[in-house]
């Protein structure tokens, strides 16, 4: 295929929830023009930037300065980097200290981060106040091309990851694919699953595109703005059908059952990541509906064929570790997914771009399965 050109002019993805509705603006250089952008949508608000200490060594001067630019207010709001800043104490925190910036209705918060600053931000924002508008400025490929966009914002419970949390959509999501030149390989990798997600669950052509240009995707070509436009508009789709996820929207937990019980029997630490969880349950969801006779083993192949391609696990061998044994995953899984009368739900598939729903998985195919996988 011939290469993408880069224009300069920015893509622009709406996201069409009538009064709610917002757009999703990609592309390079983009935080420049965050104080341009927010003094459009907003004339006259001020500002907080929640944020963590990573993301801000990078880019917190680089946004408070377009937000100076244009004459805009701002407070800034850190936090610790990772996953167990998603709890009840630094939410609080983040509350209080928007309230303390005298951010009022009418004015923003601006989540700039990763999936745990836009989920954290977003739920604070739907808080305070008893709901403020929030921009979300995601910082990683994950949150870029899935977590930024949706209106999905929560914490973790002690009993589980986002039990604590709200439907808030974003007012503006501004994603700058060159603050994904940052990234750590691995970081950037993980993300990677979710952009090959949404062609294995909806859409063959695009991953075929992907499987012939995901490298000019990783080394941060006019293939990356393209491919996370293309994430984006199918979930602004989706999103804008079924926001509360009481059916389509499921869909985009394609490698999440299989994906989170193995990320939580990793204790949710950096031995496997979120993305690579998800690919790893992916591999296994391809493999598993090859197994029932739903989809081609030939599309199975290709499936983990070209996650192993760019470096992400497809077998629970390759976890630094190892992964519980069954008993633990079986546990973990009907812990995840609601059991009905003895029933799991997973994202099952007839092929590639062709995920589907599937209530009636018997829970005794899904451990022989298991039992097989873990004992190769
Ligand atoms: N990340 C899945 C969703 O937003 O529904």
């Amino acid at each position: 295929m011939t290469a993408l050109l880069r224009t300069n002019e920015p893509i622009v993805v709406p996201v069409a929830l009538g009064d709610r509705a917002y757009d999703i603006v990609i592309g390079r250089g983009l935080l420049a023009s965050l104080g341009a952008r927010i003094k459009a949508l907003r004339p006259g608000a001020r500002t907080a930037i929640v944020t963590d200490e990573t993301v801000a060594r990078h880019h917190l001067a680089a946004a408070e300065a377009s937000l100076a630019a244009a004459g805009i207010e701002t407070a800034r709001i850190l936090v610790p980097p990772g996953e167990s800043s998603k709890n009840v104490a630094t939410f609080e925190r983040v509350c209080e200290a928007i309230i303390a910036a005298r951010i009022e209705r009418g004015d923003l918060a601006i989540a700039l981060g990763g999936g745990v600053i836009g989920d954290l931000a977003g739920f604070a924002a739907s808080c305070v106040r008893r709901g403020i508008d929030f921009v979300q400025v995601p910082t990683s490929l994950l949150a870029q091309v899935d977590s930024s966009v949706g209106g999905k914002t929560g914490i973790n419970s002690r009993h589980g990851k986002n039990l604590i949390g709200a439907f808030h959509q974003p007012a503006l999501v501004i994603a700058d694919t060159a603050l994904l030149d940052t990234l750590d390989p691995r970081e950037f990798r993980a993300g990677y699953a979710e952009v090959a997600k949404y062609g294995l669950l909806g859409d063959a052509a695009f991953f075929a595109w992907l499987e012939s240009n995901w490298k000019d995707l990783f080394a941060g070509g006019a293939a990356r703005e393209h491919a996370i436009a293309v994430c984006c508009r199918a979930k602004a789709g989706i999103v804008a059908r079924d926001e509360r996820e009481t059916g389509e929207r499921a869909l985009l937990n394609l490698g999440h059952t299989f994906g989170h019980a193995l990320e939580a029997g990793c204790g949710f630490s950096s031995r496997l990541l979120h993305g690579e969880a998800v690919a790893l349950g992916m591999a296994m969801a391809f493999e598993f509906s090859a197994r029932k006779g739903l989809a081609s083993a030939a599309d199975a192949q290709r499936a983990v064929a070209h996650l192993a391609a760019v470096g992400l696990p497809t077998h629970v061998s390759q976890v630094a570790g190892g992964v519980p044994g069954v008993d633990a995953l079986m546990d973990l899984i009907a812990q995840d997914k609601k059991v009905k009368r003895g029933k799991l739900t997973f994202i099952l598939v007839r092929g590639i771009g062709q995920a589907f729903i599937e209530n009636n998985v018997d829970p005794a195919e899904v451990r022989a399965f298991l039992a097989e996988r873990t004992a190769r």
